[in-house]
């Protein structure tokens, strides 16, 4: 969990059954704080660290990492994906990417699909002609898989959209 702060995730992921989860802060203060709060689940490991350089840990170490609103603070921008795939999408990430886009907890308004289905979008990150988030304050979760076989030489992948792209 990259930029874990104080959020329940963590725990919450435990509770589901996860064994091993390692939390990373840049804040040394919220580190002790987690390290105090969790002392008595072995399954949370909390370390201060800087998420730009992880090279304290080996290539292939974990099974994923998740990041909860950390590239919004370090890039000071929402995760709207006009502005985020091109970061996520650059030489070197070599991903399959899948975005889904969730309402805010508590949004009343009416959701026309379901919050589990996939939106597509073309490699610049242009969503659908005529798709607008029902909630102009939804979050949105990109699932990054690296594709395998090769190592950044080749582009990334995006679940596509079947449009023309002229947006860049
Ligand atoms: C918006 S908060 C999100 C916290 C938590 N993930 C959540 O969902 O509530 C961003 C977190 O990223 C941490 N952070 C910011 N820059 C960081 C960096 N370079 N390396 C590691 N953590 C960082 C901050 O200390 C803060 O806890």
């Amino acid at each position: 969990m990259i930029g874990c702060g104080s959020a329940l995730m963590s725990e919450d992921m435990v509770d589901d059954g996860y064994m091993e989860i390692v939390n990373i802060d840049i804040s040394s203060v919220v580190i002790e704080i987690m390290r105090k709060k969790h002392f008595d689940i072995p399954q949370l490991q909390y370390m201060q660290m800087d998420v730009r350089d992880m090279s304290i840990f080996s290539d292939e170490s974990f099974d994923c990492a998740i990041d909860k609103g950390t590239l919004d603070s370090l890039m000071i921008t929402y995760g709207d994906p006009s502005v985020r795939v091109r970061h996520l999408n650059q030489p070197g990430c070599n991903w399959k990417i899948v975005l889904y886009i969730l309402p805010r907890p508590g949004f009343n308004g009416k959701t026309k699909r379901s919050v589990v289905d996939p939106v597509p979008m073309t490699e610049s990150g242009r969503l659908p002609d005529g798709f607008v988030p029902e909630d102009p304050d939804s979050h949105y979760i990109y699932v990054c898989k690296k594709l395998q076989g090769t190592t950044g030489t080749s582009s990334p992948t995006i679940h596509h959209v079947d449009t023309q792209d002229t947006s860049e």
